[in-house]
């Protein structure tokens, strides 16, 4: 069984406002020390599973630009010697476009990671601004520019429907970032997460995104904008040219086994044909504390029920454009497309052009992508 290997590491120079992942701000890291206390952990979780080849690796975070490249390295060489691995192996790296962490690239090119994700989130400055990043424009695109010279395979994010943003001034944007793609972009839609400065200023009574209309106008437009330009979405979010599809998400979106070491990471692995969810500690020291005196920080390792498995795999595979994989949601839940949903509700969806059905796959349609949640909670009621 092929199966990903998740590496976070939870710090970042500052909290941007809208941000809910488990990241943290420090004063100063022990790299020797979260380098050896990594490595531990992954030492220890390739017991956890049956599969042992890995067609993947991921350090994400945070902003894993921030680690030493030596500490990639020695992570990346670690899994090869636990994993079978072979010369497809993609190994992805976050990144921040920072210049500091941009003159880093080239590091985490010898450390062995072969694709770069930027976050880039806007091209223009004044849009940087609200989003509390700490780089310009101009900065994201010399990252950009570094990135193409050592990574053979990169992808950038950016944030729309942000408040007030225009049909118009996004398209100028998209078409500026199209003009420096690599294969794959991440293009994700400003959601207000709770705990977040921007959730605080949402209550408040300050417009932080766009309303629904306005941003589903925005979703058709960069997804027209995308097929023409040669990059389809193949997720709700993310776009690629053919064969240039970010293999460690489509794990994900497979519902295929996948390994999370680090504070807080998340893994879904298979022991004896069972499917387990794991997680570790959340807080850095907690986490850090736990593998020093344990091997490992694994807080919860529970058992799918079969009802989890199916809502789990029903949330994934809808996401992408290709539609869930009704032969793998045999394999997975041993139901039949019939036995897993309600016909009713099946037939609703396609009437209201929001499902298809084919011989091997249910797949959302484009309404259906836009308005997931209510078509997910509808089919599974
Ligand atoms: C782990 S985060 C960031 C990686 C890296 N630290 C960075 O900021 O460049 C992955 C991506 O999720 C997206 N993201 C995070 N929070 C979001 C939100 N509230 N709304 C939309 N996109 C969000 C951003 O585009 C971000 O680049
Ligand atoms: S968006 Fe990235 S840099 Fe900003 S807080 Fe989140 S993880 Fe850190």
């Amino acid at each position: 069984m092929n199966t990903a290997l998740y590496i976070h590491w939870p710090f970042c120079l500052s909290k941007c406002p809208y941000c809910d992942f488990n990241s943290h701000v420090r004063e100063k890291v022990d790299q020797k020390r979260w380098k050896k206390a990594l490595v531990t952990e992954l030492e220890n979780s390739a017991e956890e599973s049956d599969g042992k080849s890995l067609s993947s690796i991921f350090f994400g975070g945070g902003t894993p630009s921030l680690m030493d490249p030596d500490t990639v390295g020695s992570l990346i060489e670690k899994a090869k010697s636990l994993f079978k691995t072979d010369e497809t192996l993609e190994i992805t790296l976050e990144a921040n476009p920072s210049t500091v962490e941009s003159e880093r690239f080239k590091g985490f090119n010898e450390a062995g990671v072969n694709r770069l994700s930027i976050g880039i989130q806007s091209l223009n400055d004044e849009a940087l601004m609200f989003l509390g990043r700490r780089h310009s424009a101009s900065e994201a695109l010399n990252a950009l520019k570094i990135a193409a010279t050592y990574f053979p395979r990169y992808s950038f994010d950016l944030i729309y429907a942000r408040p007030d943003q225009t049909p118009e001034s996004w398209k100028e944007e998209l078409s500026k970032a199209l003009t420096y793609a690599g294969g794959h972009l991440s293009l994700y839609q400003l959601t207000i997460e709770p705990q977040t400065a921007f959730a605080t200023r949402l209550k408040r009574g300050e417009k932080m995104t766009l309303e629904d209309d306005p941003a589903a106008a925005l979703y058709e437009l960069t997804d027209d904008m995308m097929r023409t330009a040669g990059l389809p979405a193949y997720e709700v979010s993310n776009y690629a040219a053919p064969g240039q599809e970010c293999r460690h998400n489509l794990i994900y979106w497979n519902f295929g086994q996948y390994i999370g070491i680090g504070p807080g990471a998340h893994g879904r692995v298979s022991r004896s044909g069972a499917k387990y969810a794991t997680s570790r500690y959340k807080a850095p020291e907690t986490w850090l504390e736990s593998v020093e005196t344990k091997g490992h920080a694994l807080q919860v390792s529970d058992l799918l029920s079969p009802e989890e498995r199916l809502h789990e795999f029903t949330l994934m595979g809808l996401r992408l454009t290709q539609g869930l994989d009704l032969n793998r949601l045999y394999e997975e839940t041993g139901l039949r497309v019939e036995e897993a949903y309600s016909p009713q509700a099946l037939a609703v969806l396609e009437k209201e052009g929001l499902l298809i059905q084919t011989s091997s796959h249910l797949i959302a349609t484009r309404e259906g992508r836009m308005r997931l949640n209510g078509v997910i909670e509808f089919l599974l009621s």
